[in-house]
């Protein structure tokens, strides 16, 4: 059987990992992978979003099943323009996957099933503002906030009107750079103005949600669906902020620890009940069967868990410790997702910990040089129940080298969270490359719990 995963970072090299583990031997595939993935796997140089590319890849080489890990090809439509060649992958359509492409239609359907989650007002441009612009015949390029200026006005109003801490979130894909959290409200307007009117993300903040504020501890539940089944991942946690005690800019994840030790056995019932059953039942009942990996980042609230974003994905960097503590066959669950078989199957965990320490570039998730050579790979995987999982990582000359602002992430288990946590850390410790950062708080709360 020949399986192609697309992607580059950790989480794909974890699913490559996890893959050659499978019974069935896969020839694997990656495109266009890192030096990681190329233990396991023949990468291939072709970009995820390079459809055309990837297509003519999986019907020459015969590619019997695609596994895809990043948003953006899923947001784009990857499995729609796969499955209507014949093709066998594993992911969300187009249609279904905009519960993380379009955080406007999340947040709706959210609130029509009645799905936990905080509070928002959502404001962008009028129906007669996008026609009048379409109208103009001018490109995207040269169309201006003036064009759009209701919604900015709007947005500015509601905010000016706020005394209590707010959230500001770009409607698109930002690749995680899309959220600013501003306990003081007044300090939105600059968010708003940089969204809407210098268009810093591009289109994908020409909408925006303004939501309150929560707090609490956070969570990522993933689960895999199948259409009408809904199967829960051991759970898990990221960190999300670049800075010890959850400081500075947020990024993809400085770090992650499964399970989730805030979360009791009830509390997973229910999010099943509350968060997963309406939303997948509310996309069917719109003729959108999801299939694939629907992820819920939860803050636990004193009110109960609230739905901070859904993502239409494997986590990066939760997927290097879920599956790190995944005993069964993960190709046979990916199967099943794709059949419709959820019902059928009972995947065994490691009741062990697993905490996966992200080591990163200096100066990300801002500007970083690439290129510098890393030292002690060999030694750090070489310690017991220790993997290193590539993200921005790639070969020259015989010499990984980095390749990306998350360079690595160093994963252990443990018999508890502390014991998986220093296990992690000893290994960091044999790794070096020039300006490496990493957080020395990775789950540090969780252990003492
Ligand atoms: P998101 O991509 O929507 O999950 O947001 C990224 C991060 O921003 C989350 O992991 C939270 O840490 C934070 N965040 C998002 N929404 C809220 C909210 N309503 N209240 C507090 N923090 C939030
Ligand atoms: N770790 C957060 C994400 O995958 O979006």
């Amino acid at each position: 059987m020949k399986v192609l995963v697309i992607g580059g970072g950790g989480r794909e090299h974890a699913l490559c990992w996890k893959l050659a583990q499978s019974a069935r031997r896969p020839k694997l595939y990656c495109a266009p992978g890192n030096a990681g993935t190329a233990q396991h796997a023949e990468n291939v140089p072709i970009a995820a979003d390079d459809f055309d590319k990837l297509l003519s890849f999986a019907r020459k080489q015969a590619i019997d099943l695609t596994i895809v890990g990043p948003e953006e090809p899923l947001c784009a439509g990857i499995v729609d323009r796969f499955t209507a060649a014949g093709l066998r992958m594993f992911g969300p359509t187009a249609a279904a996957a905009r519960l993380e492409g379009d955080k406007t239609f999340a947040k709706q359907l959210m609130r029509e099933v009645g799905v936990p989650t905080a509070e928002a007002r959502m404001f962008g441009p009028t129906a007669q503002e996008i026609a009048q612009a379409k109208q103009s015949g001018r490109g995207r390029d040269e169309l201006s906030y003036k064009d759009f200026q209701s919604g900015y006005d709007m947005a500015r109003h509601y905010v000016s009107t706020r005394d209590e801490g707010i959230v500001v979130k770009a409607a698109g894909l930002a690749k995680g750079k899309g959220v600013f959290v501003h306990p003081d409200p007044s300090e939105a307007l600059l968010t708003l103005e940089r969204l809407m009117v210098q268009r810093e993300l591009g289109e994908a903040g020409q909408r925006v949600v303004i939501e309150e504020l929560l707090t609490g501890p956070e969570v990522s539940v993933l689960a895999l669906v199948d259409g009408l089944n809904i199967y829960l991942l051991e759970s898990a946690a990221d960190h999300k902020r670049l800075g010890e005690q959850d400081t500075g800019p947020n990024t993809g994840g400085m770090g992650a620890y499964s399970p989730a030790t805030t979360l009791t056995e009830s509390d997973l019932a229910t999010i099943e009940r509350d968060v997963f059953v309406p939303i997948v039942d509310a996309l069917r009942r719109d003729e959108i069967v999801y299939r694939g990996v629907l992820y819920a980042g939860l803050m636990m609230t004193t009110a109960g868990p609230k739905v901070l974003e859904f993502n239409c994905r494997f986590g990066d960097p939760e997927t290097q410790p879920i599956l790190m503590r995944l005993e069964s066959d993960l190709l046979d669950a990916v199967e099943a997702t794709i059949d419709g078989r959820l019902d059928q199957i009972e995947l065994r965990w490691d009741r062990r910990a697993a905490v996966c320490v992200v080591m990163a570039s200096g100066g990300y998730p801002g500007d970083y040089p690439k290129g510098h050579a890393i030292d002690g790979l060999k030694e750090a995987g070489a310690l017991p129940d220790v993997q290193v999982f590539h993200s921005g990582t790639a070969t020259r000359a015989d010499q990984i080298v980095t390749a990306g602002g998350r360079v690595l992430g160093v994963t252990a288990l443990g018999d508890t969270i502390s014991q998986a946590r220093q296990r992690a850390y000893e290994a960091t410790k044999l790794i070096r490359f020039e300006g490496a950062y990493l957080r020395g708080d990775i789950a540090m709360q969780a252990s003492n719990r």
